[in-house]
């Protein structure tokens, strides 16, 4: 047998060398798809190690504004903030004082970055209540989804008020978009953009991410209001929606086990859409790493890869820094 032969394609051809991988990849992924989740806690006077996320830290005002810089060197587009109050109560008041945790660190880092970085809020009351749910709930123990979109709406201001560039409800109350859409254009804010958590799922993965904000519920789980992992028509119900209501980007999280939700969004709507690879996905892999299971930046630049592959145009992770390094390199 000599020569070309008809019978099959050769899709060794392009291959063959890094040049022609590079030239033909089909997906790319640069340090401006990616948002840095970050995690500020009030009365601390030094950062305090997440041990079941190594490498990320929950921050002091002055440490977060020295990573903000540093992440606006590393050329990512923005950040995203997770505040942890001294005081919890049972309607999370400390979410929109304007001299709360994460109002504090806005203001702070607006006056320091300008607009260099996009400044998300994340607006859930789980950080903030002493219960650990994301909204009020009932003497029964319910999450009472009405009285929760009066709280969000208050939050949303305090955080436009703080400086904040998006607006980002993660809570998956039914109607939080609307009602958030409706306080800030009612005051002042009608140019103010809000990412919705649309499609976000009850999920396993967001173990780490409970130790590092401090936002476990202390009793049931968050069943009754984020999504059910069988579903997927029902995250495309959410998204659609969210977009009656006024968002503007939707999200979907988790991000690697949802990989099929996130293509699906992205097929069906024609606004930006972001997927949270979130704390439990982080931690899988720098477990796996420090055991000598994977290789760590393969790991990392692989995950992200894929999930824009499936359609995210832009992607939260934790390793967003050190990603947008390795991209440069
Ligand atoms: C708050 C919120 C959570 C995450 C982001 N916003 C936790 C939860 O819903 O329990 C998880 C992020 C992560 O795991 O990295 N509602």
């Amino acid at each position: 047998m000599t020569g070309a032969s008809p019978g099959f394609a050769r899709g060794r051809r392009l291959r063959s060398t890094p040049a022609l991988r590079r030239l033909t990849a089909q997906t790319r992924l640069s340090p401006a798809d990616l948002v840095l989740p970050v995690f500020v806690k009030e009365g601390i006077d030094a950062p305090q190690p997440i041990s079941s996320m190594p490498g990320v830290v929950q921050h002091t005002q002055e440490s977060l504004r020295k990573a903000a810089h540093e992440a606006a060197e590393a050329g990512i587009s923005g950040l995203i903030l997770f505040g942890i109050p001294a005081d919890k109560d049972p309607v999370g008041s400390q979410a929109d004082a304007a001299d709360g945790v994460v109002n504090v660190a806005l203001q702070q880092l607006l006056a320091d970055l300008g607009d260099e970085l996009v400044l998300m809020a994340d607006l859930c009351l789980c950080e903030y209540t002493d219960h650990g749910h994301c909204g009020v709930v009932t003497p029964a123990g319910l999450v009472d989804n009405d009285p929760t979109l009066d709280r969000y709406a208050s939050v949303a201001l305090a955080q436009a008020q703080a400086g904040a560039h998006v607006i980002a409800p993660s809570g998956m109350m039914d109607g939080q978009v609307a009602a958030i859409r409706r306080a800030l254009d009612g005051n002042g804010y009608p140019e103010l953009p809000v990412l919705a958590y649309a499609a976000k799922y009850a999920s396993c993965f967001y173990g780490p991410f409970r130790e590092a904000a401090e936002g476990a519920p202390q009793f049931g789980d968050r069943s009754t209001y984020q999504m059910d992992p069988p579903n997927a028509d029902e995250a495309l119900r959410e998204v659609r929606q969210d977009l009656a209501e006024g968002a503007d980007a939707v999200m979907v999280k988790p991000a690697l086990a949802y990989l099929d939700i996130i293509a699906r969004v992205a097929d069906e709507v024609r606004v930006p859409v972001s997927a949270y690879q979130v704390s439990g996905e982080y931690a899988m892999v720098e477990a796996a790493a420090a055991n000598g299971w994977v290789d760590r930046e393969r790991a990392i630049l692989e995950t992200l890869t894929a999930i824009r592959r499936a359609g995210a145009g832009s992607v939260l992770t934790y390793w967003a820094v050190e990603a947008a390094r390795l991209l440069r390199r």
